[in-house]
C-alpha cells in the first residue's frame, strides 16, 4: 500500500511537472521572455518603423503569433522561424529559448543578431533545423555543443562573422544533410570526422579561411551533391580519390583556393554533374577529357591553374551535349583547338585566352549557334578572322597572330549575313595586338549595338568609314592606336554621347578635327597623338567636362593656344612636338582645377580572386593607355592612374616667358616645356609643385639663375635644364646632386657642379642605369598607385606605398595592373 501510493503521488509528481512544462501558458511565457531579451528602442534613428515581434502580445494565442509553430495536440511550441526580424541583441546563455525544450526548428534568418552562439544552444536537443545565417554580427566561435544536436539535419550559420575552427564534434551529427558555414572567418582544417557525415547532400563553406588538406573521409559522401569551397585556402588533399567517389554530385566550386593536386584520371562515375569549377588552384596535369562522357555537365571552369598539353575532347560517342561555358583560360594548353569543339552545340562562353594554342579558329566553330562571349586572346592563333563571329556579344582576339578578315565580311558579299539582324547583339571587340591588314572591315557599321572596338596595333590602311556614325551612338570605346590609317577623322559623333575613349594616336590621319567631337559629353581620353592633324589648338573641345587626358602630341597643329583655357578635367595634357606659337600669358595656368587640387574619385578597389574571374566573366576590364616623355624616356603606360599630372609642351615655337601661374598647378608629376623659345628666367613658383617628379626646361632660351627654392623639391628625380643661358650657382639638394652633369650643359655660367661632373661620367654610369631602368618607373607607379588605393597624401602614400611595394609588389601589380603595367618602349 505504502510503495503503491508512493508510487502514486511519484506518478502524479511527475504529470504535474509535465502538465507545467508542457502548459500552455509557459511555453507563452517563455516566448514573452524571449521576446523581452531584446529591447526595443524607438528613438533609434535606425530603428524599423514596427517594433519587431509585436504580434506576440497577450490578446492572442501564442500557437498564432508571426513565426511560432505548435504542435496541434499538445500546443508544445516545436517550431520558431523568424526572418528579418530586427532583434538587434544577443542570445544569452540563459535565453529562455531554452524553455522551448520540444522545439524541431529554430530559425533566426537576417535578425541582426550580434555577440556570440550560446554553447547552452546545445541543449535544444530535439532541433532538426537550425539556421542562424546572415547577422553579421554575430561573431565568436561554433560552440562545440552543436554536436550534440543528435537529430540536427540541417545546419546553416552562413553569412555571419563566426571565427575559429570547425569543432570537431559536428562529426556527431549522423543525420546532417546539409552543412552550410559559408562567408563567415573560419580557420583551420576540415575535422576528419566530418567524414562520419555520410548522409549530406550539401557542404556550403565558400569564403572562409579553411586550409590545410581535405580529408580522405571525403570521400564517404556518395550523397553528396554540391560542394562549394570557393574562396578558402586549402592547398592538399587526395582529390583524384575524393572526386572520384562523390558520385553523386551534381555542382562542384572548390575555385579560388590553393591546391595543389592532380585531377582524377576518370571521372566518368559523376553521372549527374552540373558545374565542375576548380579555376584557380595551382592543379597540374593535363585536360580532364573524362568529363566530357557526363551527359548532365554544363561548365568546365579551370582557368588560372598549371594544366598543360594539347587539348582534346576523346571519342566517346555520348558526350556534354548540355555544356555551356568551357574556360580553359591562363593554362598552358597548347596544341590546335579541335575541330570537334562543335560537338558542343549548346557552348556559350568559350575562354581559351592565356594559352598556347596554334593554328586557326576551327572552320567548324559556326555550328555553335550559342556562342556568344568568345575569348582567345594571348594565344599564336592565326589566319582569318571568321565571319560568323560577328553574331557574338563579346569578342576577345587580341595578341595573337591573326592576318585578315575573312572576305565574306570585308566585301559584304554574304547577302545572308549582311541583312540580317546577326550584328544587332555585338557588344565588344577586341582584336588588337594582331597582324591585321587591309582596310577597316564594313560589317563595322553594321553592329548599332557596339560599345566598345579595340583593333589597336595592327596593319590596317585605308580610312575611317564615315558609316560608323551608325553605330556611334553606343560606341564608349573607339581604339585604332596604332595603324596606318589615312584620311579625315570622320565627322561622325554626333550623336556620340556616350564616348568615352578614343584613340587613334600613331596612324597617319590628317587635316582638321570634326567639330561634332563637341557632342562627346562622356569623352575622359582623347589621343590624336602621332599623326598629321594640322588644326589650330581645340579650345572649343574645353567645354567638355569630363576629358581629363588629351594627347595631341607630334602632329602639324598650329598658331597660338588660347587665354581661355576651359577643360575643366584636365590632368594630363600633351601638345609637345607641334607647331604651337604666341606667347603664353602670365596667368595662363590659373583656372585648371584638376592639376591645382587634388578633387574628384580617389576611390579605387582593389579586387581579389573572384571578382576578377566576375569581371572577366563580364568581359570588360579595360585600361586606357598612353606613351609620353617620362623622366626623359619615352614610355608606355598600360594604365594611367588617377594621380598622374602631366603637361607636356615640349617641342613647339612658344616665345616669351614661363608663366609664373604654373606654381599653382600642386598637384602636377611632370612638367615639360623643353625645346622652345622660352626667354626670361625660371619661375621660382616651380618649387610650389611639391609632388614633382619631372622638370625638363631644356632647349630653350632661359636666362638668370635656377632659383634656390627648387632645392626644396624633395619627389624630383629628372631634371634637365641644359641648353639655355642659365648662370650663377646650382641649388644644393640631393635631387640636385642626384643628377647627370649633362642636365646641366651648354648653359651661360653655371656653377657649383663639381660634385655632379666631377663624379666619372663612363656611359655605363650607375646614375644612369639606375635613372633610365624599367623598374624604376614601375617601382615609382607602384607607390603612386598604393598612394590612391589607400588615401591620397603624399608622404601617406609614399610611406605606405614602400610598405605595400617591398612586401606584395608581384601580387598587387599583376591584380591592380594586369600583366605589365608599365614597359619602356624606346
Ligand atoms: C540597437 O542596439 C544598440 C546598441 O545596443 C542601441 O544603441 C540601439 O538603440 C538599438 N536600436 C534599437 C532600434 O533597438
Ligand atoms: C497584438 O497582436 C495583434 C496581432 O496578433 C495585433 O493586431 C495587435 O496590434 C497587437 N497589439 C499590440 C498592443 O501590439
Ligand atoms: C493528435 O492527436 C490525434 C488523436 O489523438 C492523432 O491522431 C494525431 O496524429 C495527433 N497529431 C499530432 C500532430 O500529433
Ligand atoms: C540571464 O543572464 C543574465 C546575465 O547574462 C542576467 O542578467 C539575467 O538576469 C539572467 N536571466 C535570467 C532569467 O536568469
Ligand atoms: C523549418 O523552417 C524553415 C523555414 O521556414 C523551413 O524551410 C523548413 O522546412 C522547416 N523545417 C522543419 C523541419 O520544420
Ligand atoms: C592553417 O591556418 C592556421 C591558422 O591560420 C595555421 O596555424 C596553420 O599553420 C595553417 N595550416 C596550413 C597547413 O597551412
Ligand atoms: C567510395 O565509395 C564507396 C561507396 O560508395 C565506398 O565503399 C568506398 O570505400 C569509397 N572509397 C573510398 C576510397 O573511400
Ligand atoms: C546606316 O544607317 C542608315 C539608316 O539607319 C542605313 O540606311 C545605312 O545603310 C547604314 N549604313 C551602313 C553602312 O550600314
Ligand atoms: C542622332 O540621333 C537622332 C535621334 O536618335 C537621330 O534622329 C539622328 O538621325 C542621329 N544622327 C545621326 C547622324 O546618326
Ligand atoms: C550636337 O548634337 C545636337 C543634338 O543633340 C545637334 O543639334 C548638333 O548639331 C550637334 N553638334 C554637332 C557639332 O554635331
Ligand atoms: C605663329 O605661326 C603662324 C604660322 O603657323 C604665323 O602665321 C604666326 O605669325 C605665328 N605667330 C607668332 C606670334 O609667331
Ligand atoms: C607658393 O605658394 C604659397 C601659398 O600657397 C604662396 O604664398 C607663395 O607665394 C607661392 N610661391 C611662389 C614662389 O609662387
Amino acid at each position: 500500500m505504502k510503495i503503491r501510493s508512493q508510487s502514486f503521488f511519484f506518478i502524479f509528481f511527475i504529470s504535474i511537472i509535465f502538465n507545467i512544462l508542457a502548459s500552455p501558458t509557459l511555453q507563452r511565457d517563455a516566448l514573452l521572455e524571449f521576446k523581452n531579451e531584446f529591447p526595443f528602442d524607438a528613438s533609434d534613428p535606425y530603428a524599423p518603423s514596427e517594433p519587431p515581434l509585436s504580434s506576440w502580445n497577450t490578446s492572442s494565442d501564442h500557437c498564432s503569433w508571426n513565426g511560432v509553430t505548435c504542435d496541434a495536440n499538445s500546443s508544445e511550441v516545436i517550431s520558431l522561424v523568424l526572418e528579418y526580424t530586427y532583434l538587434n541583441g544577443s542570445l544569452k546563455a540563459n535565453t529562455s529559448l531554452l524553455k522551448l525544450q520540444h522545439l524541431q526548428n529554430l530559425t533566426l534568418y537576417s535578425c541582426d543578431l550580434i555577440g556570440e552562439i550560446p554553447f547552452s544552444l546545445g541543449n535544444l536537443s530535439h532541433l532538426k533545423h537550425l539556421n542562424i545565417s546572415d547577422n553579421n554580427g554575430l561573431t565568436g566561435e561554433i560552440p562545440s555543443s552543436i554536436g550534440n544536436l543528435s537529430y540536427l539535419s540541417f545546419l546553416d550559420l552562413s553569412h555571419n562573422d563566426l571565427v575559429g575552427k570547425i569543432p570537431s564534434s559536428l562529426g556527431n551529427l549522423s543525420r546532417l544533410t546539409v552543412l552550410d558555414l559559408s562567408d563567415n572567418r573560419l580557420i583551420g582544417e576540415f575535422p576528419s570526422s566530418i567524414g562520419n557525415l555520410n548522409q549530406l547532400t550539401i557542404i556550403s563553406c565558400y569564403s572562409n579561411k579553411l586550409n590545410g588538406t581535405l580529408p580522405s573521409s571525403f570521400s564517404n559522401f556518395n550523397k553528396l551533391s554540391y560542394l562549394l569551397l570557393t574562396g578558402n585556402k586549402f592547398s592538399g588533399g587526395d582529390l583524384p580519390l575524393i572526386l572520384s567517389n562523390l558520385t553523386s554530385l551534381s555542382y562542384l566550386d572548390i575555385s579560388v583556393n590553393h591546391f595543389k593536386s592532380k585531377l582524377p584520371s576518370n571521372m566518368s562515375g559523376l553521372h549527374n554533374l552540373e558545374v565542375f569549377r576548380v579555376n584557380t588552384n595551382s592543379l597540374i596535369g593535363t585536360f580532364p577529357t573524362s568529363l566530357l562522357t557526363i551527359p548532365s555537365l554544363r561548365e568546365i571552369s579551370l582557368s588560372e591553374n598549371q594544366l598543360e598539353g594539347p587539348l582534346e575532347f576523346g571519342n566517346t560517342s555520348s558526350s556534354s551535349s548540355e555544356l555551356e561555358v568551357l574556360d580553359l583560360a591562363s593554362n598552358n594548353f597548347y596544341g590546335p583547338i579541335p575541330e570537334d569543339i562543335s560537338r558542343f552545340p549548346k557552348l556559350e562562353f568559350i575562354d581559351l585566352s592565356n594559352n598556347s594554342f596554334i593554328g586557326p579558329i576551327p572552320r567548324s566553330m559556326p555550328q555553335l549557334v550559342s556562342l556568344k562571349y568568345l575569348d582567345l586572346s594571348y594565344n599564336k592563333l592565326d589566319g582569318q578572322v571568321p565571319s560568323f563571329l560577328w553574331r557574338l556579344h563579346t569578342l576577345t582576339l587580341s595578341h595573337n597572330s591573326f592576318s585578315s578578315f575573312e572576305e565574306d565580311v570585308v566585301n559584304g558579299s554574304d547577302p545572308d549575313l549582311m541583312s540580317s539582324n546577326s550584328f544587332q547583339g555585338l557588344s565588344k571587340v577586341d582584336i588588337s595586338s594582331n597582324s591585321l591588314q587591309g582596310s577597316l572591315p564594313g560589317w563595322i557599321c553594321k553592329c548599332t549595338s557596339l560599345s566598345f572596338l579595340d583593333l589597336s596595333n595592327n596593319l590596317l590602311s585605308g580610312s575611317i568609314p564615315s558609316c560608323l556614325v551608325n553605330c556611334t551612338a553606343s560606341l564608349g570605346y573607339i581604339l585604332l592606336r596604332n595603324n596606318s590609317l589615312s584620311g579625315f577623322l570622320p565627322d561622325i559623333f554626333t550623336n556620340a554621347t556616350e564616348l568615352r575613349s578614343l584613340d587613334v594616336s600613331r596612324n597617319q590621319l590628317s587635316g582638321k578635327l570634326p567639330k561634332s567631337l563637341i557632342n562627346c559629353t562622356s569623352m575622359e581620353y582623347l589621343n590624336l597623338k602621332v599623326n598629321k592633324f594640322k588644326d589650330t589648338f581645340p579650345s572649343w573641345l574645353g567645354s567638355l567636362g569630363s576629358l581629363s587626358v588629351m594627347f595631341l602630341g607630334s602632329n602639324a597643329f598650329y598658331g597660338p593656344i588660347s587665354s581661355h583655357f576651359g577643360f575643366p578635367s584636365l590632368r594630363i595634357i600633351d601638345i609637345s612636338h607641334n607647331n604651337f606659337n604666341g606667347t603664353l600669358p602670365q596667368d595662363y595656368f590659373v583656372n585648371w582645377p584638376e592639376m591645382s587640387s587634388m578633387v574628384g574619385n580617389e576611390y579605387y578597389e582593389l579586387s581579389d580572386g573572384i571578382d576578377t574571374f566576375m569581371s572577366r566573366m563580364g568581359g570588360l576590364s579595360y585600361e586606357d593607355s598612353m606613351d609620353m616623355m617620362y623622366k626623359g624616356v619615352d614610355t608606355e603606360f598600360q594604365q594611367i592612374l588617377y594621380v598622374f599630372k602631366a603637361i607636356d609642351f615640349s617641342g613647339n615655337k612658344f616665345t616669351g616667358r614661363i608663366p609664373k601661374s604654373i606654381g599653382l598647378l600642386k598637384e602636377l608629376r611632370q612638367v615639360n616645356f623643353s625645346r622652345n623659345e622660352f626667354t626670361g628666367s625660371i619661375p621660382s613658383s616651380l618649387a610650389n609643385i611639391t609632388n614633382l617628379e619631372a622638370l625638363d626646361l631644356s632647349h630653350n632660351k632661359l636666362s638668370g639663375n635656377i632659383p634656390r627654392d627648387l632645392a626644396n623639391l624633395s619627389f624630383v628625380s629628372y631634371l634637365d635644364f641644359s641648353h639655355n643661358l642659365l648662370q650663377g650657382p646650382v641649388p644644393r639638394s640631393t635631387q640636385f646632386q642626384r643628377q647627370h652633369c649633362s642636365s646641366f650643359e651648354d648653359n651661360l655660367g653655371l656653377y657649383g657642379l663639381e660634385d655632379i661632373c666631377g663624379r666619372s661620367q663612363t656611359p655605363g654610369d650607375t646614375q644612369e642605369s639606375e635613372e633610365f631602368s624599367p623598374e624604376e618607373s614601375e617601382e615609382v607607379l607602384n607607390w603612386i598607385a598604393a598612394g590612391i588605393a589607400f588615401g591620397p597624401g603624399v608622404f601617406c602614400g609614399l610611406v605606405i606605398g614602400y610598405i605595400f611595394f617591398t612586401s606584395h609588389k608581384h601580387q598587387f601589380f599583376t591584380e591592380k595592373f594586369g600583366r605589365n603595367g608599365i614597359k619602356t618602349v624606346r
